[in-house]
């Protein structure tokens, strides 16, 4: 076997691609689907009969080479591109950076898993093409449509809930408006690229509430197939990757959306350990306290120093599964080298924090100033040093 494998189809198809203008490019974000690739670019081929496409994968540099199977298959056939993203994460992201490098007229988004099925691309296509529709996307909730497989049961239910409100914010009343499955000319997508929010994977929504008008949509009941290989990433639920979306889209370019998140993981943080000192005070160490052992002060201090820890340890958790979901730390050992880094940063922050109240006090700011500007100060340090030395690379 020669190094490249080429048939005459292949260059009849190559010499197809260079004669006539590009139709549709399809983008297929990807991480860890090194085993699904090759899969999907013969069912592209095979339901694409007739149409001149490409085929955009959109790698975030998955550590199984997903990137590098892109590209043998590209060397192979000129139509399969790949964008590998380094130090970047997120379906919705690539999906965007992916339909914005293509000079096709009309770009769909899909899985790369094989859950979504190219059988349809031709009649989205057709929708789409013959100007009465502004977009189609493929629904797995529409009539007729069926799903083989959940990964997650909770998912399905949380849809309910969620599309209600989608609805409502979005103007377009679709039966599964979370689809990662959809087709729309490249121009209208353009127009509007640079409001939308690229967090989370909700991206089908974030188009269709960015757009100011309402788009012409038109649904194509889904089956959605069980995944070929691997294992699903999106883990989050819809109900928060809503939330999150609605918060990006509003507020997210007066404080990032990252930020709101450490903050109110923060907050949450200073009740833990208020509770956790009560408990302390009032269960653990009541004994102490009444017989007499120990000093009220140094019951005091002990109980607040493991309060502070269990608080400390609170925040930890919640920011690595919430707010760095994308970078989670996993395994034992990053774990805990994470926690005692975070410990460290945290305590760095306290020091900014009241640090630069007692210096606004003593230049005769009011109280309240003072320590307001204080927790600020110190919480932007500690995002900042989090998200590099601990979420970091
Ligand atoms: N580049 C990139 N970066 N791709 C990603 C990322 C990421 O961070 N996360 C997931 N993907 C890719 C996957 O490799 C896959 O091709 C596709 O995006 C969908 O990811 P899955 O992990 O298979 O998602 P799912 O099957 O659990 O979720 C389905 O339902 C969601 C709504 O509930 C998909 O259809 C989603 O598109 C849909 O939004
Ligand atoms: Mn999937």
């Amino acid at each position: 076997m020669g190094r490249m494998n080429i048939t005459r189809s292949d260059l009849a198809q190559a010499v197809d691609v260079a004669a006539q203008p590009l139709e549709l490019a399809i983008v297929l974000p990807t991480f860890n689907e090194r085993g699904n690739v090759a899969g999907m670019v013969e069912r592209l081929d095979a339901a694409l009969k007739g149409v001149v496409w490409e085929a955009i994968f959109v790698d975030d540099n998955s550590p199984d080479g997903t990137s590098d199977e892109a590209r043998r298959l590209s060397l192979k056939d000129p139509r399969v591109r790949c964008i590998q993203r380094i130090g970047r994460r997120g379906l919705a992201s690539a999906a965007i950076e992916g339909m914005c490098s293509t000079a096709a007229p009309v770009v769909a988004v899909m899985d790369a898993d094989h859950q979504h099925d190219p059988e349809l691309l031709p009649q989205m296509l057709k929708a789409v093409q013959s100007g009465d529709y502004d977009l189609a996307y493929a629904s797995r909730f529409a009539e007729g449509a069926s799903t083989e497989a959940w990964g997650r049961p909770d998912r399905v239910k949380a849809s309910g809930i969620a599309n209600r409100i989608a609805n409502k914010v979005t103007g377009v009343e679709l039966t599964d408006p979370m689809s990662g499955y959809f087709m729309l000319r490249t121009e209208t997508l353009r127009a509007d690229a640079h409001r939308l929010s690229g967090v989370g994977f909700k991206i089908l929504l974030d188009i269709l509430a960015t757009v100011d008008r309402p788009l012409r949509v038109k649904e194509f009941p889904l089956h959605f197939a069980a995944r070929a290989e691997g294992e699903s990433k999106l883990d989050q639920t819809v109900v928060f990757e809503f939330l999150i979306g609605l918060y990006d889209k509003w507020l997210g370019r007066i404080i990032p959306t990252r930020f709101a998140l450490f903050g109110t993981v923060g907050a949450m943080g200073v009740v833990v350990q208020l509770a956790a000192l009560w408990m302390m005070l009032h269960v653990v160490f009541r004994e102490r306290f009444v017989y007499g052992n120990w000093s009220e002060s140094a019951t005091f201090n002990v109980a607040n120093t493991i309060a502070a820890v269990v608080a400390m340890t609170f925040n930890f958790v919640l920011n690595n599964e919430l707010t760095y979901s994308d970078k989670r730390l996993r395994g034992f050992v990053p774990l805990m080298r994470g926690w005692a880094q975070f410990g460290v940063t945290c305590s760095l922050g306290l020091l900014t924090n009241i640090g630069s109240a007692a210096m606004l006090k003593t230049m005769g700011f009011h109280d309240v100033v003072a320590v307001v500007t204080g927790i600020i100060l110190g919480s932007v340090w500690n995002f900042a040093l989090s998200s590099k030395f601990v979420w970091g690379k």
